[in-house]
């Protein structure tokens, strides 16, 4: 890789066909930075493409495909990236599905699909973007994980652990790349309104199955979600990242959202016995 300083700094954001990954883009945008918003299928850009028209961001944001399971193509992604635009200055590792389920009802199969995408992606996807950054000696990767990757929640085991991983290796990561310029940060959103709760949620094959034991406590996990989650303005966490990504000196870990800032609080406060007598009657487990 080569390297070429010049500005305005380049972000490349993973997931953007919709959700933050969407709006963070365009945020990004408007803070300045040329941005190469990444999708996996580029059929689903035109919402993207409205959004920038609509603003006038035509010149500052580029769409490219990008699967964060194909990993082969990282590197190969970054040098092209680098070759046009000159830097790598921020990664923001946003791709990302959520396998809701009881454990018991979650395949093995399938909990290794929520890691490829959700963890491996995102490692793979840093691990590319890092040599450019080191030539550089700046550099911030910019990890979505959740408040489900600081406190589990019942019915989402798998997503959690997926999130919980991406979390320490990430800690990890920062303590060896803070050294070299490198900021390896945590956002951990609570719930926002996205098509992460519905459209995109894929749920373990065998959560409504009739031989399920807890095909009752997956119907009332269900309506739980959709009736009594509050699920505030994304555009919170977009402004989050877009500030994180201009601030030479971030945090480790961001919660964003009243709801996860509770979690927190509630978590240094509430015994765990207590706590968990609290999460069986609202869910109604
Ligand atoms: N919304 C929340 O309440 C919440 C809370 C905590 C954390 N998060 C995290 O926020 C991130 C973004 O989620 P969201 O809420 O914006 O959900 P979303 O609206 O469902 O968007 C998810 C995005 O990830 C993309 N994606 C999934 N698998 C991919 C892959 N293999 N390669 C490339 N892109 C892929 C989707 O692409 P397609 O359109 O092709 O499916 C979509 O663009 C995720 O990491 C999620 O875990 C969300």
């Amino acid at each position: 890789m080569t390297l070429h300083p010049k500005s305005p700094k380049v972000a490349v954001i993973t997931g953007a066909s919709g959700g933050f990954g969407l709006i963070t883009a365009l945020e990004l945008a408007r803070a300045g930075f040329r941005v190469i918003a990444t999708m996996r299928n580029l059929k689903k850009r035109l919402a993207l493409d409205e959004a920038v028209a609509l603003e006038n961001l035509a010149a500052a944001i580029e769409v490219r495909h990008l699967d964060v399971t194909a990993f082969d193509t990282h590197t190969p992604f970054f040098d092209s990236v680098v070759g046009e635009f000159g830097s790598l200055d921020v990664l923001v590792n946003n791709a990302g599905f959520s396998m809701a389920g009881f454990a018991e009802d979650v395949s093995l199969a399938e909990l290794r699909e929520q890691f490829e995408t959700n963890f491996f992606g995102a490692v793979s996807l840093s691990k590319a973007a890092l040599p450019q950054m080191r030539l550089q000696g700046s550099g911030h990767v910019i990890q979505v994980s959740s408040v489900t990757g600081r406190y589990a929640n019942a019915c989402v085991s798998s997503y959690s652990a997926s999130k919980f991983a991406l979390e320490g290796w990430s800690e990890a990561l920062r303590l060896e790349m803070n050294p070299l310029g490198i900021r390896i940060v945590l956002v951990e959103p609570g719930a926002f309104a996205t098509d992460i709760w519905e459209k995109n949620v894929r749920v373990g094959q065998a959560a409504f199955n009739v031989h399920s034991p807890n095909k009752e406590r997956s119907l009332r996990f269900r309506d739980y979600v959709r009736d009594q989650v509050a699920k505030r303005d994304p555009r919170e966490v977009a402004r989050l990242i877009a500030a994180l990504a201009q601030d030479p000196y971030p945090n480790l870990r961001y919660l964003v959202g009243q709801d996860a800032k509770t979690f927190r609080i509630l978590d240094s406060l509430v015994p765990w016995k207590i706590w968990e007598r609290m999460v069986e009657k609202r869910i109604g487990l």
